[in-house]
């Protein structure tokens, strides 16, 4: 298969405040000269951030390890695991389709995509939420067939209660992981033949399934607020991240310490029902602010925005979730003003405040 960069492309890429203080600190695991090394975790963070990689993310991470742009591409391009193009706002769904799977019923479940989400993998859904695949054997083929939903694992799936899954995702709901026909684990489906003795001590889900519900973020897109930042390899605990990697692993741009990045991202706007912002034929006197200085926008963007009649901070400061809405269903990647916040950063720069991204875009010009 071959594996290219997406032809559309947002125009920047920035870690939030807290995903680039965790992102340091990864890299000084690495001795000095070898920053490079970190490579996957970084695009992984990105990806985990974003939803796929795009190329300024891929560029932004080469820059911070100080590795050629190329270099940072290979190793995006040649691992699956990396999503070259857009993925669903709520879920890029993995179906196992190797022989255990593919004996027990992953090609229903494959149809259950075909019907609900789009006929191809890799493709959109109508309403951009979910995206799917098929993808090698995951690791779980005594619960067969399973599918794995964003981190993770939907286990003894049927075609129904797949496309239940799906309705209830879409919905904003996160369904409880793990086997979905009743089983506790792995053991057989008639019930256990030995170590019984245990059965009556279980916990109420699996200790993977306990995991999953404890944190919470099976589709949480990763804004980097989720656990404490830990250093242990620096030989203390702490919760403060490290220090700046050593010279040769240039960061794009100075970061502060690690600070709660914003609160985790509302259901997708998608979900509201649309109505109109308030729409300007022209800029006011005075002329049009610089959307530019909004994380996500970059020049292409900041022109359709223009273009739908959008000039000033305050504007966009004033949408709600249907205006939202209504922008969202116009741009090309669903789902940016939430993830990225534009009302919140629009807010602050219509009230003359300054953001992190606005003060760091202007001193680096980096929506040149
Ligand atoms: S064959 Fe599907 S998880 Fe192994």
């Amino acid at each position: 298969m071959l594996r290219r960069l997406h032809h559309e492309q947002p125009d920047s890429f920035a870690f939030t405040p807290a995903n680039q203080a965790w992102a340091e600190a990864q890299i000084t695991k690495y001795p000095e000269g070898r920053q490079a090394s970190a490579i996957i975790p970084l695009l992984w963070r990105a990806q985990e951030q974003e939803g796929w990689l795009t190329r300024p993310a891929i560029e932004y991470v080469a820059d911070m390890l100080g590795m050629a742009h190329i270099r940072a591409l290979e190793v995006a391009s040649f691992y699956f695991m990396f999503q070259l193009q857009p993925v669903g706002s709520v879920a890029n769904i993995q179906i196992c389709g190797t022989t255990t799977c593919m004996i027990c019923g992953s090609g229903d479940l494959i149809a259950v995509c075909r019907e609900k989400i789009a006929p191809k993998p890799h493709m959109l859904s109508a309403d951009g939420k979910f995206t799917w695949e098929e993808v090698e054997c995951l690791g779980a083929c005594a619960n067969a067939p399973m599918a794995q939903i964003g981190k993770d694992y939907y286990e003894d799936l049927t075609a129904e209660r797949f496309a239940v899954i799906l309705d209830e995702l879409a919905a904003g709901k996160v369904p409880v992981p793990g086997p979905q026909n009743g089983r506790y684990s792995s053991e057989p489906e008639s019930g256990l033949v030995a170590l019984t003795e245990f059965e009556s001590g279980r916990t109420q889900y699996n200790a993977s399934v306990a995991r999953a519900v404890e944190l919470g973020d099976t589709v949480k897109r990763i804004d980097g607020t989720e656990v404490p930042i830990l250093t242990p390899w620096l030989g203390k605990s702490s919760e403060k991240p490290a220090a700046a990697p050593a010279a040769k692993a240039k960061a794009p741009a100075p970061k502060p310490a690690a600070k709660p990045a914003a609160a985790p991202k509302a259901a997708p706007a998608a979900e509201a029902e649309e109505a109109e912002p308030e729409l300007l034929t022209a800029a006011r006197e005075g002329g049009a602010d610089d959307l530019k200085l909004l994380k996500g926008v970059g020049p292409k963007l900041e022109q359709t925005l223009n273009e739908l009649g959008f000039f000033h901070f305050d504007q966009i400061a004033a949408w709600g979730p249907a205006e939202i809405a209504w922008v969202d269903n116009r741009l090309t990647f669903k789902g940016r003003i939430t993830r990225d916040g534009w009302v919140e950063q629009a807010g602050k720069l219509a009230a003359g405040e300054e953001t992190e991204f606005a003060k760091r875009a202007k001193k680096d010009k980096i929506y040149d």
